[in-house]
């Protein structure tokens, strides 16, 4: 029966979006504005880490398109001015920071913590989503 299969069907690749999509929060940035995604690890109990952020989701090892990286708390690599990280880095907050966003900047970006030890790795994928600023519409008198 055809319209049972298509239904199923579409539930189906409803739970496999829902797969794929639900382990990325999302994060919305206005258009020329500063933005920032959210990563953060406890320094407690290994210390300061290396980390990197890369353009893609967090692959098996390091990370995808890295523009951004930092070990014992400093920036090595910082492929544009544009990245920054603004957090307390040393106390485990490096959220990475986009200034002036674009809406090239939207699309998905990965954080790579860096725990000693196999596997041990924290992964944080988050979807990006630039928005146009509010317009300032006059009401109508
Ligand atoms: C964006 O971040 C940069 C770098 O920290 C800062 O100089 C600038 O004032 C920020 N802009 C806004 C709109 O907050």
């Amino acid at each position: 029966n055809i319209p049972v299969l298509s239904h199923w069907c579409s539930r189906w690749s409803c739970i496999c979006m829902c797969m794929c999509v639900c382990g990325t929060s999302t994060v919305r940035g206005v258009f020329g504005h500063n933005v920032t995604l959210p990563c953060r690890y406890d320094t407690h109990a290994h210390g300061v880490l290396s980390i990197c952020w890369g353009k893609g989701k967090v692959p098996t090892s390091k990370c995808s398109n890295t523009i951004l990286s930092s070990t014992d708390g400093t920036v090595v690599v910082q492929k544009s001015q544009r990245y920054q990280l603004l957090g307390r880095v040393a106390e485990g907050d490096v959220s990475l920071t986009i200034v002036d966003a674009q809406r090239s900047d939207s699309g998905v970006y990965g954080c790579r913590v860096e725990i000693p030890g196999w596997f041990n790795d924290l992964k944080f994928n988050t979807h990006l989503v630039i928005e146009e600023g509010r317009l300032h519409a006059t009401l109508p008198k």
